[in-house]
Formats: C-alpha cells, structure tokens, sequence
C-alpha cells in the first residue's frame, strides 16, 4: 500500500472535544514518497546519447585494457624491474597485469553504474507485500514489468551499449586463459624417455663406480643410475626420478616369467625402482621370495614374475630395462625402457 493510502490517525474533533484530547501526529506514518524529479537525460535526447557514448566508451576501454592485458604478458619478461613512482621498484610484468586488468574490471562496473544512474528508469514505486506464492496474474505483472523495464533500460534499443557490454563481458575472460602458460611448459614425450640407451653402463649408486656382474650378489639389493649423470647436474633430481634401478640376482631357475630372463644377464635383473602406484622410490627387498615393497602404499612386486603385483593399490607391474655386459666386463644397458616408468596412467593417456 502506498503511502498516500495510508490514513493518519488523527482523532476527529468531535473526540477532541469529547475526551479534551490534542491532536499529536502519528511518529509512524509513512512519509511517503518524494516527487519524482526527471533527469537532464530523461528530457534532453542530446545528454541520454551523450551519457550511452560514455556508457559505451567505458566498455570500449575495458576491451581495450583486456587486450593490453594479454600483450602484457606476452612483451614484458619475468624479470623485468622498473621505478614507478610512487611505487618505487616493481615488476613491470606483475604492474602492467594489475593496472590493465584492474582496468578492464572497473570499466565493465564503471559503465554499468552510469548507464543505470543516467539512462534507467528512476521512478521509485510502492508495491504491497504479497503473498510468496504468487497468483497467475501477479506473475503476469510481474512479466510485464519485466519488459517494461527491459524497454525503459534501453537494453534492446540501445545496441551501441549492448553490443560492447557483451564484448566486454566476453574478453574479460580472456585474461585467465593467457595465465595458462604459467603451468610450466608441456610435457610433451619428457615422461616417456630416461636417459637409459644402449651401451649406457649401469653406475653403482653407493660408490659412484660402473658394475660388473661379480658386484651383484644372490640376495643383494643395488641401486644403478646411468653413466653421464651427476649429482652435481642441474637436472640431476628430474632424471633420477625416472631412471633409478633397482638391480637383484636371482637364479635363473627361480626367474618365472620368460621375457624377463631373456633380458637379465645370468639371473642379474634390473627394474625401475620408481613404484607404478605415485611414484615413490621402492627400498625394501625380501630376498626368500624376491618381493620388493613400497613404503608408501605397501604394494608388492614379485621380482622373479616379471614384477608383477601381488598386493596393493599399484595397478602395474614395474617396469624392466633390458641388460648385457659389453666388452669391459661391465653391466651395461640394451635400449631405454620400453614403456613409461612411475605411475601408470602415462600409458593409459
Ligand atoms: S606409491 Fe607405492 S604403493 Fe603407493
């Protein structure tokens, strides 16, 4: 109910003079509504056009600002310092991220509150509360308003407004998809090879020292990476994780799967030590039954059965580098692995 239709209660005189009561005005009345004054764009077109071009403008330069954003991160190096003032010394890639899509954001909420401060309707209205549950025809108002103000937004007229504010809207996300780059490069085929390769010997990791197959003992556990690598090497940590060995001797009597004897050298067999499970480095060796176990997730390797798992969330058995002697008399590698070492699912992409 408006305010206008709300009756003040004051007493009639003929109370006054019944009870000698003074009329007092109600604290609580709704003051109602103040007169609804136009705007200079609700009754001059020339200042509503001027107002839409500033609308428009401001979602011109948040396009504008988008674009700067994605050149920033294309031109400016990581490692670029400039002095800004006030600032003093800044990234200028980080600086020219913030301001350009600072910018972009504020023109989109800058040009949305003039075009509704300037261009839409202000006329401010009284409605009685209703029920939630609305009738038919409190709906079809309802849809009817809806239009209405629809068509006094101008937002179907006005195409010079909509059309950049869609733009705007849809170039602000641009900016996320530029941050992709910040993953890191690509894998590309990196987790498929190690630097195992024919005629690569097999290094002892304990003393830094080439194996011969007299260093492998029954019931040893040794651990190999390949010659060439360092710990001293930038990239020492990224191969090792992929190239470590686990090297036994078993008999090869004992040895149940075909290909693996095939591969081993007089019962000398050599596994990636990476667990087909996460990933973690495999340590613990039981020589009686040649089960390895990982400790993070207790899956098991049978070692003498193609590593195959006996236990465990592991989904894959590890895999086998293929192993000789060359003409020295040390243990050397016949080819690189022939699969992806570590957690399964490579092979599965
Ligand atoms: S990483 Fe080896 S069992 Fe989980």
């Amino acid at each position: 109910m408006s305010s206008q239709d709300i009756p003040e209660e004051t007493p009639s005189s003929e109370q006054d003079h019944a009870h000698g009561a003074v009329a007092v005005k109600d604290p609580f009345a709704d003051p109602g509504l103040p007169a609804h004054r136009p705007r200079v764009q609700d009754i001059d077109e020339r200042a509503a056009r001027r107002s839409e071009r500033t609308v428009a403008l401001l979602f011109t330069v948040s396009m504008l600002s988008t674009v700067a954003f994605i050149a920033s991160y294309v031109i400016f190096p990581v490692d670029k310092i400039v002095y800004i003032w006030p600032f003093g010394h800044v990234s200028a890639l980080n600086f020219a991220l913030g301001i350009t899509l600072g910018l972009a954001l504020f023109c989109i909420g800058a040009g949305a509150v003039h075009w509704a401060r300037t261009l839409m309707s202000d006329e401010e209205r009284v409605d009685e509360r209703h029920p939630i549950e609305a009738p038919p025809e409190v709906k079809a108002k309802v849809m009817a308003d809806f239009a209405a103000g629809a068509e006094e937004s101008g937002f179907g007229r006005r195409k010079l407004i909509r059309n950049t504010l869609f733009g705007a809207l849809a170039m602000v996300p641009l900016s996320g998809v530029v941050l992709l780059r910040d993953l890191g490069p690509l894998p590309e085929d990196k987790l498929r090879h190690t630097l195992w390769a024919k005629g690569k010997q097999l290094i002892n990791m304990n003393t830094n020292e080439p194996l011969r197959p007299e260093d492998v003992s029954v019931g040893s556990l040794t651990f190999a990476m390949p010659e060439g690598l360092s710990e001293h090497d930038h990239s020492f940590q990224t191969e090792i994780a992929k190239a470590a060995l686990m090297i036994v001797r078993i008999q090869p009597e004992d040895i149940k799967d075909k290909r693996e004897l095939e591969w081993s050298h007089e019962g000398i067999v050599a596994f990636s030590k990476i667990c087909t499970h996460v990933g973690c480095p495999i340590s613990l060796y039981e020589q009686q039954t040649h089960h390895v176990l990982c400790p993070c997730h207790q899956s098991t390797f049978d070692l003498s059965d193609g590593a195959r798992v006996i236990f465990g969330p592991a989904g894959h058995p590890l895999p086998q580098l293929r192993i000789g002697v060359n003409d020295e008399g040390f243990l050397e590698a016949l080819s690189d692995f022939d699969e992806p070492v570590g957690p399964a699912f490579w092979e599965r992409g």
